[in-house]
């Protein structure tokens, strides 16, 4: 099955979120199983590859003027999955950043590629596996503006972001508004939303977890109705983890590396050589909090720290409490303003991929307080690393969390019942064995061994028509 993936970030060339650990873990482990995949993504400024060779050059018509673009061949380091990337010297060069404003980037990406697939490739796919906002434009600039008939899964990784158009996108494309059912349905405030032509125009699409497919479904307004009347065609399928890159027996950026049988030891230690190595106290009898992620005010249910920084409520007397991530900068302020001054607190509002590993290794409870979470990887690395999550229960952290033995959930996501989990939690990292709480957490089977099977058989029954309806 020649299947060509398509999406926006692949770690470890270019990584904002989640959505890049799926672009480079899924597509090798689909390789692995037989599938003739090649990823396809903008060439980003940022990506930096040496060994590439140029397959195509083209031209494509955009607002009115022709752009040229280049195809060029690499695989994504460490890999054998080999990777096209799109450049374009006017749109696609530029950097741009996670969120969904860049709406005439992700055009221009769906734009040359679609001539690309029209005019050049030598090796044709049988099926698009498009991921989230920035490629749902293909599915219908390839039966509308090139009379190609290619099938098309979408997978949403997150609702939230879905590209916002003005309704002049679809002349910039050459798109003749009357030859689209867009209008009718989406444009009626005259904006488009990409994703939502994505899932207008796929002919399956799919989330990342059975929680949160539920929970799209329910959820009032245009692009649910559009999932609701194309429920035999969307499934949930549930993210997996990297498995070489998130394994503490071999992880390369942690002090100590251990198994299930030295967990113990070896969490503690890493626990002193980073609190020494951040200016906190070193206790190893201390519990270690820790929150990793995107500093996303909308998502990530930071408004729940900063409360509990202001009225010192949180962290809880006797634990430590450490943050990773980089985001909105008003955030990290108030973050920074709310808790430099205490002392068991170290905010890091950075990218740091090291420091990231360090923290799964060293911690003893993650917080996880999203007010959404489509799946989440962070509890699933955390549980690979013998770290208890407490999440809010909600989207794929229902699905992947069963309290006790592997993480707390709570609800509603109010700073009381995070308090109150994490309360529990603490006092259940003291009543197992050590032997049954690691086993418990690091026994899961997270890798991406059963998502594979299950991503075949839709690719399968997609290209052959097979879906229900
Ligand atoms: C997005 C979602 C996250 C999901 C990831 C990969 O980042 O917010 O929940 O795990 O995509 O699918």
């Amino acid at each position: 099955m020649r299947l060509l993936f398509i999406l926006n970030e692949a770690a470890p060339l270019y990584k904002l979120g989640g959505l890049g650990d799926v672009g480079s873990g899924l597509s090798q482990a689909l390789l692995a199983a037989g599938v003739d995949i090649r990823l396809c993504l903008p060439y980003h400024p940022q990506i930096k590859v040496s060994d590439r060779h140029l397959v195509a050059t083209g031209e494509a018509i955009f607002a009115a003027e022709p752009l040229t673009y280049q195809v060029y061949l690499t695989y994504l380091p460490g890999s054998a999955v080999p990777i096209y990337l799109i450049a374009e010297a006017r749109y696609l060069a530029v950097t741009s950043d996670a969120l969904d404003k860049d709406v005439a980037k992700a055009a221009v990406f769906c734009l040359c590629l679609a001539d690309f697939l029209s005019r050049f490739s030598a090796w044709k796919p049988q099926l698009l596996h498009l991921h989230d906002w920035h490629t749902a434009l293909l599915p219908l600039l390839l039966k509308h503006r090139y009379d190609l008939n290619l099938p098309s899964l979408l997978t949403i990784h997150n609702h939230r972001y879905f590209g916002q158009a003005p309704l002049s996108l679809l002349h910039d494309l050459n798109l003749n508004p009357d030859l689209c059912q867009v209008l009718t349905w989406d444009g009626q405030d005259q904006t488009l939303n990409l994703l939502l032509e994505g899932v207008i125009h796929a002919d399956a699409v799919t989330t990342v977890s059975p929680t949160y497919r539920q929970e799209l479904l329910q959820e009032p307004g245009v692009l649910f109705d559009a999932l609701r009347t194309k429920v035999g065609r969307f499934y949930a399928v549930l993210n997996g983890l990297d498995y070489h890159t998130w394994d503490p027996q071999t992880d390369p950026h942690i002090d100590r590396r251990y198994t299930t049988a030295t967990a113990p030891v070896a969490k503690s230690a890493n626990k002193q050589a980073l609190c020494r190595r951040l200016g906190l106290a070193v206790i190893s009898s201390t519990p270690l909090i820790v929150f990793i992620g995107r500093l996303d005010p909308q998502q990530k249910g930071l408004s729940l720290l900063l409360q509990g920084f202001q009225t010192n409520r949180f962290p809880p007397p006797k634990a430590q409490f450490i943050l990773l991530g980089t985001g909105d900068p008003q955030l990290e302020r108030a973050l920074h303003q709310a808790a430099d001054r205490l002392p068991t607190v170290h905010l890091a509002t950075r990218y740091d991929e090291a420091l990231a590993h360090q923290l799964y290794a060293a911690a003893d409870i993650i917080i996880i307080p999203s007010s959404y979470e489509p799946c989440g990887l962070i509890q699933l690395i955390a549980q690979r690393y013998g770290t208890l999550p407490v999440a809010h229960a909600v989207g794929g952290l229902i699905d992947t969390i069963k309290p006790p033995t592997t993480g707390f959930l709570y609800t509603p996501n109010t700073l009381d019942q995070l308090l109150s989990a994490l309360d529990q939690a603490l006092s259940y990292l003291h009543s197992p064995s050590e032997t049954q709480f690691y086993t418990a957490l690091m026994s899961l089977e997270l890798s991406w061994k059963a998502a594979t099977p299950i991503y075949i058989d839709l690719y399968t029954a997609t290209i052959s028509g097979d879906m229900k309806g």
